[in-house]
C-alpha cells in the first residue's frame, strides 16, 4: 500500500503509477534527501517533539540507508513515487515505528524545495571552479599572445588591429560576469524552505532557524506559501546558465572559424579535433560545435521550466515535478562542457603569422591614418573622407595605405610627412593603444593580473564553500 493509500480503496493504475513517479530522476537527490532529513530529525528531538531514542535510531536508519545507496545496494522502486517516500518506507522497513515519526510537521512539498536547494548550491560550486579553470586556460594563452597582432572585426569586417591577448581576455570578462552572476544566484537560493510544510507550516512547535543553520542556510524563507510555490533559484540558475553557455558558443563559433582554411589562425589539438569518415584529410572541431549545439538544449530548458510555472496558483502543484529534469540536464550539460572546453583552449596552436598577415589586409590602420591627419590639426570628420578616399584610391589600384608613396599621400594631403609610414605600421596602431581596456602591451598586462586575481580570490571562495557548509553528512 502507498504511504498515502489511506482514504483510498483500489490500488493506483498501473500507467498512473509509472506517470506519476520522479523516482527515475529525482533519485539523485538521496543525499540531499537524507541530509534534510536528519537535520528535521535533530531539530524534532530538541523542540521535544519527538525522543531523544527515535531521533538516535532515525538518524543510525538514515545513515545505513545513505551508506547502502552508495554501495549501490538499494533499488528504489516507483510504487514508492520519489525519493522522499522511498527513503521513509526504507528507514520504516529499518527501524520499525521510529521511522514513522520522522514525517511529523512536514511534507514532501517542502521537503522536495530544500532537496533541489541543497543540490543546485553544491552544484553551482562545482560550476564556479570550472568556469575558474577555463580562465586560467585563457589567460596561460593571453600571457603569450600579448604581441601577437590580429585583426579585430566588427559585422566580421576586418576592422582595427587588436592582440590575440585582447581578444582571449575579452571571453575572460564575460567568464568573471558568469562567476559572479552564479556566486550571486547561490546566496538568494541560500534560503530554507524546511518547515513550510505542505504550505500553511505547522501547528507544531518547531524551531526552523535550527534546520536552517543545521543545513548551512542563511536563513529560513519567511512565508510558508512562497517556501512550497517557489522555484525562483531554479530558473535563476537556468538563466546564469544559459547566458554562460551563449558565451561558449560565441567562443565556439570563433574557434570554429579560425581553424577553418579560410582564417587559419589556430590548429587544435588533434587529442581534441575529430576526423570524417570519408574525407581523409579532414579535421574538425567537432568540440567547439557540440558545445554550440548544446547551447540550444540549456536554452530550451530554461523556456520550458518558465513556461511550466507561469500559470501556477500557489501553492504546490504537481507541475512542479517538472522542475527537474530540465535543471539536472542544464547542469549536466554546462559541467560536460565546461572541461572539454577548457582543455581544447589550453592545448590549441596559436598560429601569429597567419593573424598578422591577415590584419596586413583589409585597411585596418585606416582609423590610425584619420587619426594621424587629425593629430596633425585636421578636423578627425576632415581626416576621416580624407582617409576614406585614399582607401578609394588603394582598392583601384592594388595598394595598401602604407605602400603609397609619400608624394601619393602628398597629394591628398599636405600634412603627411615621413612619420606617417611608422603611424601605419600595425605593431603601432595595436600597440599605441593605451587607453584603459585597451589592446596595448601595458593595458593587457593590466587585465591578465586582475584575471588573476579574480581566479584566485574566487577559488579561495569556493574552497571555503565546502568547509563552510555544514559538515558533510558522513554515511
Ligand atoms: N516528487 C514531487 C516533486 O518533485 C515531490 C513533492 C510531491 N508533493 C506532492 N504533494 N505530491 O515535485
Amino acid at each position: 500500500m502507498k504511504l498515502w493509500g489511506g482514504r483510498f480503496r483500489k490500488e493506483t493504475d498501473s500507467l498512473v503509477n509509472d506517470f506519476n513517479s520522479s523516482i527515475q530522476f529525482d533519485c539523485r537527490l538521496y543525499r540531499e534527501d537524507i541530509e534534510g532529513s536528519i537535520a528535521h530529525a535533530t531539530m524534532l528531538a530538541d523542540c521535544g517533539i519527538i525522543s531523544g531514542e527515535d531521533k538516535d535510531q532515525i538518524i543510525a536508519g538514515l545513515k545505513s540507508i545513505l551508506a547502502d545507496v552508495e554501495a549501490g545496494k538499494i533499488e528504489f522502486t516507483s510504487d514508492n513515487e520519489d525519493i522522499h517516500m522511498n527513503v521513509e518506507s526504507l528507514l520504516t522497513e529499518r527501524i520499525g515505528p521510529a521511522g514513522k515519526r520522522l514525517h511529523t510537521a512536514r511534507s514532501r512539498n517542502d521537503q522536495i524545495a530544500v532537496d533541489l536547494r541543497l543540490y543546485l548550491r553544491r552544484e553551482i560550486d562545482e560550476i564556479i571552479r570550472q568556469i575558474l579553470d577555463l580562465q586560467q586556460a585563457i589567460l596561460e594563452q593571453a600571457r603569450q599572445h600579448q604581441n601577437t597582432v590580429m585583426p579585430g572585426y566588427t559585422h566580421l569586417q576586418r576592422a582595427q588591429p587588436i592582440s590575440f591577448a585582447q581578444h582571449l581576455l575579452a571571453y575572460g570578462a564575460q567568464l568573471s560576469r558568469d562567476v559572479t552572476r552564479l556566486a550571486d544566484c547561490k546566496k538568494r537560493m541560500n534560503i530554507c524552505p524546511l518547515g513550510s510544510g505542505a504550505l500553511a507550516g505547522t501547528t507544531y512547535p518547531i524551531n526552523r532557524w535550527q534546520t536552517a543553520k543545521l543545513l548551512g542556510f542563511d536563513a529560513p524563507c519567511s512565508n510558508s506559501l512562497d517556501g512550497v510555490s517557489d522555484r525562483d533559484y531554479a530558473l535563476e540558475l537556468l538563466s546564469d546558465l544559459s547566458i554562460l553557455m551563449m558565451h561558449l558558443s560565441r567562443f565556439a563559433e570563433e574557434v570554429i572559424l579560425w581553424c577553418s582554411w579560410e582564417f587559419k589562425f589556430i590548429e587544435l589539438d588533434d587529442a581534441y579535433s575529430t576526423g570524417s569518415s570519408i574525407m581523409p584529410q579532414k579535421k574538425n572541431p567537432d568540440v567547439a560545435e557540440l558545445v554550440r549545439g548544446k547551447t540550444g538544449r540549456v536554452y530550451g530548458h530554461l523556456m520550458g521550466l518558465l513556461t511550466a510555472m507561469k500559470g501556477l496558483p500557489l501553492a504546490y502543484n504537481k507541475d512542479m515535478q517538472e522542475d527537474k529534469e530540465p535543471v539536472f540536464d542544464a547542469v549536466d550539460t554546462v559541467k560536460m562542457c565546461l572541461p572539454v572546453f577548457t582543455g581544447m583552449i589550453g592545448t590549441m596552436r596559436v598560429l601569429p603569422q597567419n593573424m598578422r598577415r591577415a590584419a596586413g589586409g583589409g585597411f585596418i590602420n585606416a582609423t590610425d591614418c584619420a587619426d594621424y591627419l587629425a593629430k596633425k590639426g585636421m578636423p578627425f570628420r576632415d581626416a576621416y573622407t580624407t582617409v576614406g578616399n585614399l582607401v578609394y584610391y588603394c582598392t583601384e589600384n592594388g595598394k595598401l595605405l602604407e605602400e603609397l608613396s609619400l608624394e601619393e599621400l602628398q597629394n591628398i594631403s599636405p600634412l603627411f610627412g615621413e612619420d606617417v609610414y611608422e603611424a601605419l605600421s600595425l605593431e603601432t596602431c595595436m600597440g599605441q593603444r593605451k587607453s584603459y581596456g585597451g589592446p596595448a602591451v601595458e593595458e593587457t598586462s593590466r587585465q591578465i593580473s586582475e584575471l588573476d586575481q579574480f581566479i584566485q580570490e574566487y577559488r579561495a571562495k569556493a574552497a571555503s564553500a565546502i568547509g563552510g557548509h555544514r559538515e558533510e553528512v558522513q554515511a
